[in-house]
């Protein structure tokens, strides 16, 4: 199996052109935040944000396969002591306007954030994960991310009542009821849609890098070895490291020439799996065989 990592200088606007319709996974990334971090690489008032994302959005929609999925990273600032609101009103624009399903959000919860006063507001410490679809039924592998049931199995349920025994039927009639002793000899258990994850910004090039687990659980969650997977706003590359890692193909594109080649001199451009032949003792997942640099 040939797996290549593509690093693509330019505007995401425009070099997303040159992709071929439907052939991209899962798109995961984190886009420049409106007017933040202007000196490294420019940013976008709040109020002309929707503007400026919607035609890359229309491109990530034709590029995207039915099945695909993709994954914002996008939190607004505070400006004058208020909430900005252009991420809801990207959401409603892309929509409305392209057909995006809004499907799921996730919480990045930062668990090593600055600690600090602010006179009408505590620390900020989580990041939303918005979830884009173009269809109601994508891929999805949640056997993949599930984690040890742990002390929950232990505790909460070796007291169980009565209506924890019995399925106990959801208030709306939505018929999609819990059964809570279901989960009584489980080791495991799906996770919520919280991650905790510190920020690992100390040792890479990049101030707004964020950290590898975050990109590892969605590529986990909507991908396997072998698909594509694409960032568009690169940075340091962190989605196409792991991504390399984790034996899928993968895209990055990144306006700053500095970020690319720094990617570029980091990363493997092709590398080659094989299968090994199935006797006894084989091992059954793929191995690296040859480094194509
Ligand atoms: C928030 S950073 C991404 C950081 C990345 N997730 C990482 O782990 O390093 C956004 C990146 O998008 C790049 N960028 C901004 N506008 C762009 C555009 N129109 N096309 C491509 N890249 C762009 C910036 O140079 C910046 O490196």
């Amino acid at each position: 199996m040939e797996i290549r990592t593509d690093i693509l200088l330019g505007d995401s606007k425009k070099v997303l052109r040159t992709l071929p319709d439907d052939s991209v996974d899962l798109i995961f990334t984190s886009p420049p935040y409106a007017d933040q971090r202007k000196n490294t690489y420019g940013g976008i008032h709040p109020d002309r944000y929707v503007d400026w994302f919607l035609p890359i959005s229309e491109e990530l929609k034709r590029v995207l396969r039915p099945s695909g999925t993709f994954i914002l990273n996008i939190k607004e600032k505070v400006v004058n002591g208020e909430r900005s609101i252009y991420v809801m009103e990207l959401i409603l624009e892309m929509r409305r306007q392209q057909g995006w399903l809004w499907t799921e959000e996730f919480i990045w919860h930062k668990k090593n954030c600055y600690p600090g006063k602010w006179p009408n507001r505590f620390r900020d410490s989580w990041e939303r994960l918005i979830q884009f679809n173009k269809n109601h039924h994508f891929t999805m592998y949640q056997e993949a991310v599930m984690v040890p049931m742990g002390d929950w199995s232990k505790k909460r349920l070796k007291k169980l009542s009565e209506t924890d025994m019995l399925r106990d039927e959801s208030k709306v009639g939505s018929g999609f009821g819990k059964n809570i002793s279901n989960w009584l000899t489980r080791e495991m258990a799906y996770p919520t849609n919280v991650l905790h994850l510190a920020t690992e910004c100390n040792n890479k090039n990049h101030s707004a890098a964020f950290p590898e687990g975050l990109p590892e659980w969605f590529i986990r969650l909507f991908t396997k070895e072998g698909d594509t997977v694409l960032d568009p706003f690169m940075g340091s590359g962190t989605t196409n490291a792991v991504a390399q890692r984790m034996k899928r193909n993968s895209i990055g594109i990144e306006i700053l020439p500095e970020y690319c080649k720094m990617v570029e001199n980091e990363l493997r451009p092709v590398e080659l799996y094989l299968l090994e032949n199935k006797d006894s003792y084989a091992p059954t997942e793929p191995q690296l065989c040859i480094d194509l640099r």
